[in-house]
């Protein structure tokens, strides 16, 4: 079956980036031109998505404001005759379809995404953790939706982290596959870097089975107390299959000030009207 929709979570305090999340949603923060939120939603557009279902909580107004019309806005374009933001403005607004669900409580990223499943139905679909901001040659989602059609079964984004960073990280017990693919033996959110069962560290993409429901509905609150989707994914392998597949590209965790820091550097340098200037400078202040 088509992969078609896609859950995108921007429910959490962003708690990495207080205080700048006080008052607005980390997801809204720029990376060079765009909302952080965007390149996620771009990724979903690039693999064919053709529904996004945004997972949000209190305080995240501005996500749905800034995808939908501004009329107003458009209107004052129009008459200041600025057809080529008018035409941007429009196009923004009719990217995809997108509709919110909201997470009453913050209980986990498996509670989140729980909390799409009326909207997803009986159907497998992506998850998209919108802070993993991966810039490569192409989509990872789309190649991750190629090897659930080739498999028939969950695949799930990993990256060779440190062995010291394993308890930032749901690890996988990996076996390899083909080159950059693994069968994944379990799974476990968080470990100790003495307990962790590989070096390879979940990103935040995610093609799975719907099956993963029941499982969420089973799975007891985990590490932080929280529910885990590691730890549902876990109860699923006793049922069915799931892949790994390593991201090719760089993974910017944007959900922190270094990581932030180091996606707008990276990304505006290769900005084509950002870009060489941005160079210069920088030569300068080194
Ligand atoms: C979540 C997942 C974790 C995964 C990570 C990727 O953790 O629980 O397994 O490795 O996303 O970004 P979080 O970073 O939300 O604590």
């Amino acid at each position: 079956m088509k992969v078609r929709k896609a859950v995108i979570t921007a429910a959490g305090w962003g708690t990495r980036f207080l205080p700048v999340t006080r008052s607005q949603p980390k997801e809204m923060l720029p990376i060079v031109d765009r909302p952080m939120i965007q390149y996620a939603v771009e990724e979903a557009i690039e693999a064919g998505i053709e529904q996004v279902v945004m997972v949000t909580s209190m305080g995240k107004r501005s996500i749905e404001d800034y995808f939908d019309r501004a009329y107003e806005l458009e209107h004052f374009l129009a008459w200041k005759g600025e057809t080529a933001l008018l035409q941007k403005m429009k196009e923004l607004s009719n990217m995809v379809d997108i509709c919110y669900v909201r997470q009453k409580e913050q209980h986990g990223l498996g509670q989140a995404i729980y909390t799409a499943m009326h909207i997803i139905g009986n159907e497998p679909f992506a998850v998209m953790l919108p802070d993993d901001i991966i810039i490569g040659k192409e989509a990872t989602l789309k190649r991750m939706i190629e090897i659930y059609e080739e498999r028939g079964a969950g695949v799930i984004a990993v990256e060779e982290i440190a062995q010291e960073d394993t308890d930032k990280y749901g690890i996988i017990e990996p076996r390899p596959v083909t080159k950059g693919i693994y069968e994944i033996l379990s799974l476990v959110e968080k470990p100790e870097p003495s307990r962790a069962p590989s070096r390879l560290g979940i990103v935040g993409r995610y093609i799975l089975p719907p099956e993963i429901f029941e499982a969420l509905m089973v799975t007891k609150p985990g590490k932080n107390k929280e529910i885990q989707v590691t730890d549902a994914l876990q109860l699923l392998l006793k049922k069915q299959a799931l892949y790994a597949c390593e991201i090719e590209g760089t993974r910017y965790d944007t959900g922190t000030p270094l990581g932030w820091l180091k996606a707008n550097m990276a990304l505006a340098l290769q900005h084509e009207d950002y870009g060489p200037e941005l160079k210069k400078y920088l030569k300068t202040l080194m």
